[in-house]
C-alpha cells in the first residue's frame, strides 16, 4: 500500500487476536487471606489457582504464537545435532550477531558456565546494578559485583530518559583501584530489571563498551530484554528514529563480546537460555561445561521443540508492532496510576510498572520490608500478584552478613507478554488506586524462615502487628469492576 494512503498511527492496540484463552479463578477475601497467609506473605509462595492478574513475573510466562505452537510440533528430538539447535544457532546469529551458542536451560545456567569460566576468587565484576541470579553466580564463583549504574538510576522520581546507563566516571575508579587484571568481565545489562526495566542509550553502550576494550577488559551482555531496551533506544534517542529495532539490536550486541540469555522473556517462550560468545576457546570451555550441568551442547537443557518455539520467538521479537504494543501496555498502566498519585517509578520502563513502596507506605520503615508488605497487602485486597524488589531481594552483604538495604524499594508489577487485556490493566490500576487510599491499614513484615541465598523465594513472614497485612475494610471500591474484586469481602 501507498504510504500516502495509509491510516497515520495514534495509539497503540495488539497485533494479534485471541484464539484460545484460559479462565481466570475470582477468590474471596477471606479465602485470598487464608492463602496469603499459608504463604507465609509471600508471594512466591502462592498457588498460582489462588491467583486472580499474575504479575509477579514476565518470566517464561509470555503466550505463544499459533506459528510457535506449529514450531512445537516440528521438534526435532534427537540427543545429539537436532536440527531445530542449528535453526536457533542460525536465528541467534542473525538477530544477536554472537558466532557460538550454548543453550541452556535458562538464564542462570548460562551465568552459571560463564562466571565459572572467567571469574577468579578475588575478582571483581563491575555492572549497570545488579540481577539476583547474576549476582549469586558471580559471588559463588569468587567474584564480587560493583555497581556503576548512574545515581538517577537510584531515584524513582527521576525522569532521565536512560537511568540504565553506566556512570563511566565511577567505572574508571574502579578500573583505577582493582587494576584491569582483576576485572573478568564488565556486565551489561539492558534493559536494568532491578532498576525498573529502564533502558542503557547506544550512547553509553558504545563509551562503556570504549573503555573497556581500551583496558583490555571483556564486556558481556545481559540480553535478556535487549530487545525492549532497542525500543527505547528507537523511541527516546537521537538519531534513532528510524532504525528497525533489529539493527539496534544488533548494534547493542556487537559492542559486546558475548551475552547470557533468559530466553523466558524477550524470545517468547515458557523455558529456554543460552550463553552466546564470539571467541572461539571460550566457546569451546563452555561446550565443555554445558555437558556436565545441563545438557548436550546441542540442547543444553532444552529439548527440540523448546529450541524451535525460542527460534520463532526472536524473530516475532524484533518486530516493532509487537514492542510498541508491549511497551505500550506497561505504559497504560504506568500511567493510570500515576495520574491517580500512586507513587512509582518513572519513566516507566520495558518489562513492568515498579510501585515506589517507601512513598506508597512511609509508616513502614525498610527493616520491616515495605515491598513484601505492599505485595502481600495488594493480593488480599484483589487476587493480583507481584513481586518485591527490595530489601529481601537485595539479601545480605557477603562480608558483613548485615542486610543491604537499597534505595530502590520497590513492587513489580510485572506484565507477561501478550497475556492480559487493558481491562486487566484496569482492575489491578483499581485496585492499586484504592490501596493507597487506605495505605495506613498496611502494615510490616518481619521474617519467620530467611534462605541462605536468593531468600526472596523462598522466605517466610509475620505482620508485625497482629496476623493480618491489611486491616479489614468494609468496601469502598470503585469502579464496575470492584464487584469482582471485592466479592465475598
Ligand atoms: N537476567 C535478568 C535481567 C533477569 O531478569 C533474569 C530473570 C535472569 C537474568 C535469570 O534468568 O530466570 O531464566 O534463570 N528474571 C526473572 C524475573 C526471574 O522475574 O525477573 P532465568
Amino acid at each position: 500500500m501507498n504510504s500516502n494512503t495509509t491510516i497515520p498511527r495514534r495509539s497503540w492496540a495488539e497485533p494479534y487476536k485471541i484464539k484460545m484463552v484460559e479462565p481466570l479463578k475470582m477468590t474471596t477475601r477471606a479465602q485470598r487471606e487464608r492463602a496469603i497467609a499459608e504463604a507465609g506473605f509471600n508471594t512466591f509462595l502462592l498457588r498460582s489457582e489462588d491467583v486472580y492478574i499474575d504479575l509477579l513475573t514476565d518470566s517464561g510466562t509470555s503466550a505463544m504464537s499459533d506459528l510457535q505452537w506449529a514450531g512445537m510440533m516440528r521438534g526435532d528430538e534427537a540427543y545429539a545435532g537436532s536440527r531445530n539447535f542449528y535453526r536457533l544457532e542460525e536465528t541467534i546469529r542473525r538477530y544477536y550477531g554472537f558466532k557460538h551458542t550454548i543453550p541452556t536451560h535458562q538464564g542462570r545456567g548460562a551465568e552459571h558456565i560463564l562466571s565459572q569460566l572467567t571469574i577468579r576468587p578475588g575478582d571483581v565484576v563491575p555492572g549497570n546494578m545488579y540481577f539476583t541470579t547474576t549476582r549469586l553466580h558471580q559471588e559463588m564463583a569468587g567474584g564480587a559485583f560493583v555497581d556503576v549504574i548512574i545515581d538517577e538510576a537510584h531515584d524513582p522520581a527521576c525522569k532521565h530518559p536512560f537511568k540504565g546507563n553506566v556512570d563511566l566516571a565511577k567505572l574508571k575508579r574502579v578500573i583505577d583501584e582493582v587494576g584491569a587484571e582483576r576485572i573478568p568481565y564488565f556486565c551489561l545489562h539492558a534493559t536494568v530489571n532491578m532498576g525498573g526495566g529502564q533502558p542503557i542509550s547506544m550512547g553509553n553502550i558504545r563509551e562503556t563498551s570504549q573503555l573497556c576494550r581500551n583496558h583490555g577488559i571483556k564486556i558481556f551482555l545481559d540480553a535478556t530484554r535487549a530487545v525492549e531496551n532497542a525500543y527505547f533506544i528507537k523511541t527516546r534517542e537521537e538519531g534513532f528514529a528510524d532504525r528497525t529495532i533489529a539493527d539496534i539490536l544488533l548494534e547493542t550486541c556487537s559492542h559486546t563480546d558475548g551475552c547470557t540469555m533468559s530466553g523466558k522473556k524477550d524470545c517468547l517462550v515458557n523455558i529456554g537460555g543460552f550463553l552466546a560468545v564470539n571467541d572461539d576457546e571460550l566457546a569451546d570451555r563452555a561446550r565443555n561445561m554445558v555437558v556436565a550441568f545441563e545438557g548436550l551442547h546441542t540442547y543444553g537443557g532444552m529439548a527440540g521443540r523448546d529450541m524451535e518455539a525460542m527460534a520463532l520467538g526472536i524473530e516475532e521479537s524484533v518486530e516493532y508492532d509487537h514492542v510498541r504494543a508491549r511497551v505500550g501496555q506497561v505504559e497504560y498502566l504506568g500511567n493510570l496510576l500515576h495520574r491517580h498519585g500512586v507513587p512509582i517509578m518513572r519513566p516507566t520502563g520495558g518489562h513492568g510498572v515498579f510501585l515506589d513502596a517507601r512513598a506508597f507506605l512511609p509508616h513502614v520503615p525498610q527493616s520491616q520490608f515495605p515491598s513484601q508488605s505492599l505485595a502481600a497487602a495488594l493480593y488480599v485486597d484483589s487476587g493480583v500478584r507481584a513481586m518485591e524488589r527490595g530489601a529481601v531481594s537485595a539479601g545480605r552483604d557477603t562480608q558483613t552478613n548485615e542486610n543491604r538495604f537499597p534505595q530502590l524499594e520497590l513492587v513489580r508489577l510485572t506484565l507477561p507478554r501478550r497475556v492480559y487485556t487493558q481491562a486487566h490493566m484496569d482492575v489491578t490500576a483499581e485496585s492499586i488506586i484504592d490501596l493507597f487510599k487506605k495505605r495506613d491499614r498496611i502494615c510490616g513484615l518481619e521474617f519467620t524462615y530467611e534462605p541462605e541465598t536468593l531468600r526472596f523465594f523462598r522466605a517466610r513472614f509475620q505482620p508485625v502487628t497482629g496476623n493480618k497485612i491489611l486491616q479489614d475494610d468494609y468496601g469502598n471500591l470503585h469502579g464496575e469492576n470492584a464487584a469482582y474484586i471485592q466479592s465475598g469481602a
